[in-house]
């Protein structure tokens, strides 16, 4: 099922999305007794992380029992401002403790971009499901040229039964990013696409068409709902 949600701006994605968010994990949290979420970085991704933090009912979420994974993450120092679990930790993470975090790896000197991959898919091996993380929630953000994650336009297809894997050219900086693939963000309950600006308008029309397979974005599925929350310019080639 595709549902798309139109909002005046940015803004309003950010806080539409982080109240949904909230109430879902709620509801998730009182029918299972673990759940797994994934996170995206992204200028959209942030703010809805910060909008999540100011949520009046975030209190509600009891963090022990989430845990949390990056569709992608740059391939950089743990120290960067660039990195997605920095900014996330800031926006959200750092107030609620009690979240289970699984971040990609930082880099560090001696440690090679595959190596951190390898190391990282033994991570996800340990809380899989056949080889796949069991996501109930992925957040994802979506740039112009229609990529999610670090899955960019162009790339070689990646072998079945990967979950993980790594991008050393990426057209978007920082060059080096580690990224979950479309099979493994496939296996998710529900996908929200959390999407603003003119420059999208054009890859959200053909994600949400029966041409959705050209783009990055259009080649991954929630099992059971995929939500795009637009802002009135990316929706605006939308009939
Ligand atoms: C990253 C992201 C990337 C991002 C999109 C959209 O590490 O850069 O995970 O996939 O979500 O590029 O970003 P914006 O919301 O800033 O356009």
């Amino acid at each position: 099922m595709i549902e798309i949600l139109k909002f005046n701006d940015a803004t309003e994605v950010a806080e539409a999305a982080a109240d949904a968010f909230v109430h879902t994990l709620v509801q998730l949290l009182a029918e299972k007794a673990e759940i797994n979420i994934s996170v995206t970085g992204g200028s959209l991704g942030i703010k809805t992380l910060a909008a999540i933090a100011e949520h009046r009912d975030l209190s509600s979420i009891d963090f022990q029992r989430v845990r949390v994974w990056w569709g992608d993450e740059r391939f950089v120092t743990r120290e960067s401002e660039d990195r997605n679990f920095n900014q996330a930790f800031e926006a959200l993470f750092s107030k609620v403790p009690e979240a289970k975090l699984h971040p990609m790896p930082a880099a560090k000197a001696g440690l090679t971009l595959q190596a951190a991959t390898e190391e990282f898919a033994q991570v996800v091996a340990e809380h899989s499901v056949d080889g796949f993380i069991p996501f109930d929630l992925t957040l994802l953000g979506m740039g112009p040229d229609g990529h999610i994650a670090s899955l960019f336009p162009g790339k070689p297809p990646v072998e079945a039964g990967v979950s993980v894997l790594f991008e050393d050219d990426s057209p978007k900086p920082p060059a080096q990013r580690i990224s979950f693939s479309y099979e493994a963000i496939n296996h998710s309950s529900e996908i929200w696409f959390l999407v603003a600006g003119a420059d999208k308008a054009l890859p959200v029309s053909i994600a949400t068409s029966t041409d959705s397979e050209k783009v990055p974005a259009g080649r991954v599925s929630g099992i059971k709902k995929t939500v795009w929350f637009l802002d009135q310019t990316a929706a605006s080639k939308l009939s």
